[in-house]
C-alpha cells in the first residue's frame, strides 16, 4: 500500500482535504497530512516514509529529498514549482508535476480585485478611479492572464498581451492584442499584469528600466513572485513616478520602507492568497491526488516538470 504525505505549512480548504482523502481511500493508499507546520525538521521527519508527497508553497530541498528515502513522486498542488529544487530531485530519481490551471480561477479573481480595490482608494470613502476603459497589459499568457483577460474584458477594459511562448493567433481569438517587444508593455499598460513565472531569467527581472517606461498613473499588478521585482527599481518608481501604483500577493522585502512614504498607493496581501479558495483548494487537491495514483498505478507522466 503506497504511502503518501500532504505537507502543507498552509493548509487546504477542509472540503479540500476531505476530498483528497476520498481519492486516496478509493485507491486504498495509505496517507498522513502535515498542517500548518512552523519547524522543517518536522517535515524532514515526515517525508522519511512516504512513496509520494502533495505540498504548496513548501519548500521541497536537497534536504528534504535526502530524508525521502522512498520518494517517487512529488506533486505541486498549484502552477508554480520554483520552490523544488528540480535538479535535486532528478538526481534522486523523483519525479515532479505541477497541477496548471486548477487554481488559475482564484489568483485571476485576485488580480481583479486587487486592481479594483487600490483604484478605489481601498474603499476610503473617498472619490476613487474606474478600471473600466483602461488599458490592461498582461506579461504572460497562460491559463491566469487567459482568465484575467476574459474578466477585464467584461469590466470594459482594452486588453493586451506579451508572451513570446504563446502563438499571437491565441491572443486575437480572445480579442486580446498582442505585443511583441517587452517594452511595448510597459509604454502601453495603465495597468500591467505579470503572470510570468520566477525564474533565473526573470529574477529581478521587473526593473526601473521597464518601470519608467509605464504611463502616468499606472498600476503595476503581481500575482506571479516577489522574487521577479527588483526592488530597488520598484522605490524608485514610487518616488520618481507621482502617480505609480502597486498591487501584490505577497508583499516586497521593502513594504515598510515604501509604506513610510506611499502607503497609499500600495496594496499587498498579508500572506499569499492567490490560491486561497476551497474552489482551488479542491480542484487542485484532488488533481494533485488524482496524479500520484495514475503515476504509481500506470506510469502516467502528464505533468512531468523534472
Ligand atoms: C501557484 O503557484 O499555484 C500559486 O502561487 C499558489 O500557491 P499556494 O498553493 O502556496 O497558495
Amino acid at each position: 500500500m503506497p504511502k503518501v504525505l500532504i505537507a502543507t505549512e498552509k493548509p487546504f480548504a477542509a472540503e479540500a482535504s476531505a476530498k483528497i482523502k476520498a481519492e486516496f481511500d478509493a485507491a486504498k493508499y495509505d496517507y498522513k497530512f502535515l498542517e500548518s507546520y512552523t519547524d522543517p525538521s518536522d517535515f524532514h521527519k515526515a517525508v522519511a516514509d512516504v512513496e509520494a508527497l502533495i505540498i504548496r508553497s513548501d519548500k521541497v530541498t536537497e534536504e528534504v529529498l535526502n530524508a525521502a528515502k522512498k520518494l517517487k513522486i512529488v506533486v505541486r498542488a498549484g502552477a508554480g514549482y520554483d520552490n523544488v529544487d528540480l535538479k535535486s530531485a532528478t538526481a534522486h530519481d523523483v519525479v515532479v508535476m505541477n497541477t496548471p490551471g486548477q487554481n488559475s480561477n482564484a489568483v485571476a479573481e485576485l488580480a481583479i480585485g486587487m486592481m479594483i480595490y487600490l483604484a478605489r482608494g481601498k474603499f476610503n470613502g473617498k472619490s476613487g478611479m474606474e478600471i473600466a476603459g483602461k488599458k490592461l497589459v498582461l506579461f504572460g499568457y497562460g491559463h491566469i492572464a487567459r482568465l484575467v483577460a476574459r474578466m477585464a474584458q467584461g469590466i470594459g477594459m482594452a486588453v493586451y498581451a506579451y508572451d513570446p511562448y504563446i502563438s499571437a493567433d491565441i491572443m486575437t481569438k480572445d480579442n486580446v492584442k498582442p505585443l511583441t517587444k517587452v517594452e511595448d508593455i510597459f509604454k502601453t499598460g495603465d495597468y500591467v499584469s505579470l503572470h510570468i513565472p520566477s525564474n533565473s531569467e526573470t529574477k529581478k527581472s521587473i526593473n526601473w528600466e521597464l518601470l519608467s517606461l509605464l504611463p502616468e498613473g499606472a498600476t503595476l499588478v503581481n500575482t506571479a513572485r516577489k522574487e521577479v521585482i527588483d526592488e530597488d527599481g520598484l522605490l524608485k518608481a514610487f518616488a520618481d513616478k507621482k502617480g505609480f501604483r502597486y498591487v501584490s500577493d505577497v508583499a516586497p522585502d521593502n513594504l515598510d520602507k515604501i509604506n513610510e512614504e506611499y502607503a497609499d498607493r500600495i496594496f499587498c496581501t498579508p500572506k499569499k492568497m492567490g490560491a486561497q479558495t476551497a474552489e482551488a483548494n479542491v480542484n487542485a487537491g484532488i488533481a494533485a491526488a488524482r496524479q500520484i495514483i495514475g503515476y504509481l498505478e500506470k506510469g502516467d507522466k502528464t505533468f512531468k516538470v523534472n
